[in-house]
């Protein structure tokens, strides 16, 4: 835990201000394109402030730095963005409004008249009580929200409370959890602390506990695991991702980041951004992206990708577009990994036929049918 208002930023932190970016880059124009959404809102719980010690940006200003220099923004002229930052410590809050007022003086035209900013120098879990009942009482629903909830710890999270405040069906989460902090302090017995993590997860004061008896990844990938199906069960979330962000320093995890949106859209474009951050698997930031080295001698590996494409169609016939939904929603693939890696393959291989027209032999266009053979029945290619 940080002790001064401002700190030195870490590597995974930048890494989680990159995904945040692309994820950002996508989602701002994606839920504006229809002009369906008149109000667009991102709600940065734990926001921080504003700047670390060496002059980078923290997250509040990374969000709007990602719509209003976005090269679609003019574009999005009718949509109101909303930015909600809540920060509990004094210091921060400050300084949290001065990097605001600054950015804003230096910005040509100063503030777009389609953004507002609410800060509220408060704890999250007082302000999304607020929500909840502003909402609730008028029965109105949130407008779409992305929520980036950025703990230091396990406290003031309760899963109930996320639940309710991103009910709607548009909303969406960002979670840190905390997995240093929880695994330190999971098998502690203190009433207090075992409330705290019944309410982190959702749970009753007993379900965390069984990590107490496990070690090592067997534990890590317990409590990972544990809050990503709280997540959906609880949380109401349909699906669910989590990213590994590394230690570098310590060689640990220090954290996972967690999704959770109801949309194929939201699940598809976070994948891209999490499989941009790690080409290897998509699922863990280990400070090796840049380096040549690990990238020449690691390589994409597609084989679980194909297992569980033929797991699931072998026998049947399927459009490409429901193979790509497949892939998106039920594997760890995204979806430029399945056509010339695996399709394509297949094909040559005489365990895929192509039921449609098409102008090319290994290609799959829109509507393409095909049809995945049993391994006897294939035929010469
Ligand atoms: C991990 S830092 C946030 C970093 C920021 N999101 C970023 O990426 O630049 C967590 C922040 O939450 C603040 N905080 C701690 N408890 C809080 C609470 N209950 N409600 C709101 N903010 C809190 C801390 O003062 C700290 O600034």
């Amino acid at each position: 835990m940080v002790d001064e208002a401002i700190w030195t930023i870490e590597q995974h932190t930048q890494a989680k201000h990159e995904l945040l970016r692309r994820y950002l880059g996508a989602w701002f124009p994606i839920l504006t394109a229809s002009g369906f959404n008149r109000r667009v809102v991102f709600l940065d719980g734990f926001a921080g402030p504003g700047i670390y010690a060496n002059g980078e940006p923290g997250s509040p200003l990374i969000a709007i730095e990602t719509l209003v220099d976005h090269a679609h923004f003019e574009q999005l002229s009718r949509t109101e963005f909303v930015f909600i930052f809540v920060e509990a410590d004094g210091e921060r809050f400050a300084s949290l409004e001065h990097e605001l007022n600054g950015y804003w003086a230096r910005r040509d035209g100063g503030k777009p008249a389609n953004v507002r900013i609410e800060l509220f120098n408060d704890e999250f879990a007082a302000v999304a009580a607020q929500l909840v009942a502003a909402t609730h009482g008028q029965s109105k629903q949130l407008a779409p929200t992305l929520a980036f909830i950025d703990p230091f710890g396990w406290s003031g999270v309760p899963l109930d409370l996320i639940r309710d405040l991103l009910a709607s069906d548009k909303c969406e989460v960002l979670f840190n959890f905390m997995y240093d902090s929880v695994n330190r302090f999971v098998a502690d017995k203190r009433p207090g602390v075992a409330r705290h993590f019944a309410e982190l997860f959702g749970t009753s004061e007993n379900e965390h506990k069984a990590a107490s008896v496990l070690n090592g990844e067997d534990r890590k990938a317990f409590l990972r695991d544990l809050y990503m199906r709280q997540l959906q069960d609880v949380g109401g979330f349909t699906f669910v991702r989590s990213f590994d962000m590394m230690d570098l320093d310590r060689g640990r995890t220090a954290y996972f980041l967690m999704f959770g949106t109801r949309h194929h859209k939201g699940l598809q474009v976070m994948k891209d951004a999490m499989w941009s951050l790690d080409p290897i698997a998509g699922a863990q930031f280990s400070g090796h992206a840049g380096d040549q080295q690990m990238l020449f001698s690691e390589e994409l590996d597609v084989s679980p990708l194909r297992r569980a494409i033929l797991d699931r169609f072998t026998g049947e016939s399927a459009a490409v577009e429901m193979i790509e939904r497949f892939v998106i929603e039920e594997t760890d693939y995204k979806a430029t990994h399945y056509k010339k890696q695996v399709l394509k393959v297949l094909e040559e291989e005489g365990l895929l036929l192509c039921e449609s027209e098409r102008k090319r032999r290994g290609t799959y266009p829109k509507g393409t049918s095909l049809r995945f053979v049993e391994p006897g029945d294939q035929r010469d290619s």
